[in-house]
């Protein structure tokens, strides 16, 4: 059964107009961009899942803040206000702006890796990843096994395998373990959520073993927030406390502020310890900028420290998790096959079972989001067989991933119920007509990270 989703808890007072184009039209502008939806101007979309990061609606708190950046170099105002609002959420003293996450990500892997180290994790995004192997060192993706399994309806499918996690701890120990990371909520399978218990529990394992725990915290208020809702004894815990304790169970933090800081850019770290503080500030004047801006303008800093205290809002919590969870239970209730449960920021759809007809090598998730935009003028993201699909180096057979996905990913405060609703009934009409969706082939590919840049024809 749906779930009613709740009335927005804000009101409009600023509006961007969406164009609205024909299904002739859009047939033409998916052509002429090679069937690949990077190649599209935004200008003739009407609404955007690409991506939930950096595409959040500001408050009008934010945008006042704004006009308080302090743009300093040194000792910036702002800076201080954003120190103090992070500090009050993480309990974590020291606080080091930086452009985006993975400029976080880079002072981090440079200060604490060795070539041929281990760095476990439950899941490491693909920047985090990027840079952990440029240092030479290994990330170990140990989620539990249910995490990797579509159907698996569990509620905290972002937990890490604590029994694989002691094994790695117990095997190479503190001198080949820099660091351990807990991606909350964790974005490589869904945006599914890591529960207090398995913090907790992998924290006392890195305290038995000496080997620091830092927290990936780009959706920390959404992971919060599936706590509250879902393990029991915090239901009746205030949204501040369940965070804080979360964050005591770390040695420090990196985030990208795209995601639940609410803003359009930005990122930053933040440590117990002085020690790392210290040999953090180093880098970041070489790479991101004099540590009390980091890479930030200082109008940012301020609209950052007011995301960050409005992302903790319940009431804005619980919308943003239903609306998600709202187009999830449209698209079961006619069968369409998702990931479940949905995750806090995008729902899912399975292109192998959606289109069962079509075989993987002719992209049946990447039909699906062609279809979608011709359908609707909707822009979702194919993470499947043209983003991941590997080559044998020595056979050169083509290695399809298991998951051939399409991510619908909502950002935060932009679109309306009745947004979600037009996404909704596109993709079942599609879904009702999936026997004439046709396959897709390739016919230009760059050699990296193909999918940006590929370009498809239909299938005869
Ligand atoms: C979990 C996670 N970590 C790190 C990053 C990288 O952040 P940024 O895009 O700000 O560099 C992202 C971005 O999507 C993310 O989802």
């Amino acid at each position: 059964m749906i779930k009613k989703i709740g009335p927005e808890p804000y009101k409009i007072k600023m509006v961007e107009p969406l164009k609205q184009t024909t299904k002739s039209e859009r047939k033409k502008l998916i052509a002429k961009a090679g069937y690949n939806i990077f190649n599209l101007c935004s200008e003739d979309i009407y609404i955007d899942l690409l991506t939930d990061s950096g595409t959040s609606a500001m408050s009008q708190f934010q945008w006042a803040a704004l006009m308080q950046g302090d743009e300093t170099y040194a000792g910036s105002r702002s800076f201080f206000r954003l120190k103090e609002t992070v500090t009050s959420i993480t309990g974590y003293p020291y606080v080091l702006p930086t452009h985006q996450g993975r400029g976080a990500e880079n002072i981090l892997t440079k200060m604490l890796i060795k070539p041929g180290t281990f760095i476990p994790g439950n899941m490491h995004f693909d920047s985090t990843r990027a840079h952990l192997q440029l240092k030479g060192g290994f990330p170990l993706d140990l989620v539990v096994d249910q995490g990797l399994k579509p159907e698996a309806d569990h509620p905290f499918k972002g937990n890490i395998n604590l029994g694989k996690l002691e094994n790695v701890l117990k095997e190479h120990g503190r001198k080949k373990v820099p660091f351990v990371l807990m991606t909350v909520t964790c974005n490589s399978n869904g945006g599914q959520p890591v529960s207090m218990e398995n913090i907790r529990s992998a924290a006392g394992l890195c305290r038995r073993y000496q080997v620091p725990l830092f927290f990936d915290a780009a959706r920390f208020a959404e992971n919060c927030y599936f706590i509250k809702e879902r393990e029991p004894g915090y239901k009746e815990r205030e949204l501040i406390d369940i965070t804080r304790e979360m964050f005591s169970y770390g040695d420090g933090c990196m985030m990208s502020s795209k995601k639940d800081g609410l803003v359009n850019i930005g990122g930053f770290m933040a440590f117990k310890d002085d020690s790392l503080y210290q040999q953090a500030c180093q880098l970041s004047i070489v790479y991101e900028g004099f540590p009390t801006y980091g890479g930030m303008a200082g109008r940012d800093l301020e609209a950052l420290s007011v995301g960050l205290q409005e992302v903790l809002d319940v009431s804005y919590l619980r919308f943003r998790i239903e609306q998600v969870a709202y187009l999830a239970d449209r698209l079961q209730e006619e069968g369409v096959p998702i990931v479940k449960p949905p995750g806090g920021h995008a729902v899912y759809i399975d292109g192998k079972k959606f289109a069962p007809h079509i075989p993987q090598s002719q992209f049946p998730a990447q039909v699906l989001v062609v279809e979608l935009y011709i359908e609707a003028g909707i822009r979702a993201i194919e993470l499947g067989t043209s983003a991941f699909t590997e080559k044998d180096p020595d056979t050169g057979e083509l290695i399809y991933p298991e998951l051939d996905l399409v991510r619908l990913a909502i950002p935060r405060r932009v679109y309306t119920n009745t947004h979600i609703d037009v996404v909704a009934e596109s993709i079942l009409d599609i879904y009702r007509n999936r026997d004439q969706l046709r396959g897709l082939k390739i016919v230009y590919e760059a050699q990296v990270l193909r999918h940006f840049t590929c370009r498809f024809e239909f299938m005869e």
